[in-house]
């Protein structure tokens, strides 16, 4: 399927930006849903986005840790992909990916660590 060797790509692509940014969580085994944790709410763990917890974390609170410089927008967009690629099989949430969505976060945090935070749609 296209849209699976696309995000298979995003995602190879996340990783090697991962291994290039501090802060950011490493990919284990337990990344995936593993078999032995169906039935529990361990299948889908979603580990620390950087130093930012992202499970429950409302759109203000993102605005908060990028403000504070606990998050950046490229690691927002590692996170999301991963938890995209991680849960794709089963929720199909997205239907593609934007191709340049690496460097616009890039772009995004080169603005920030300007001062200059406009908002963007
Ligand atoms: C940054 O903001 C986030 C979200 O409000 C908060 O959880 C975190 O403790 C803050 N960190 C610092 C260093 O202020």
């Amino acid at each position: 399927m296209a849209l699976k060797r696309s995000l298979t790509a995003v995602l190879a692509c996340a990783i090697a930006v991962c291994a290039q940014l501090e802060g950011l969580t490493e990919l284990t085994p337990s990344f995936l849903p593993l078999q032995e944790d169906a039935g529990t709410t361990s299948l889908f763990p979603m580990p620390p986005c950087g130093n930012f917890d992202l499970v429950e974390a409302t759109i203000d609170d993102i605005q908060a840790a990028m403000a504070n410089g606990t998050l950046t927008s490229t690691q927002l967009v590692i996170c999301c992909l991963q938890r995209t690629y991680q849960t794709q099989d089963y929720l199909r949430s997205i239907a593609q990916v934007n191709p340049d969505v690496f460097a616009i976060a890039a772009a995004l945090d080169a603005e920030r660590a300007t001062g200059s935070v406009h908002p963007h749609g």
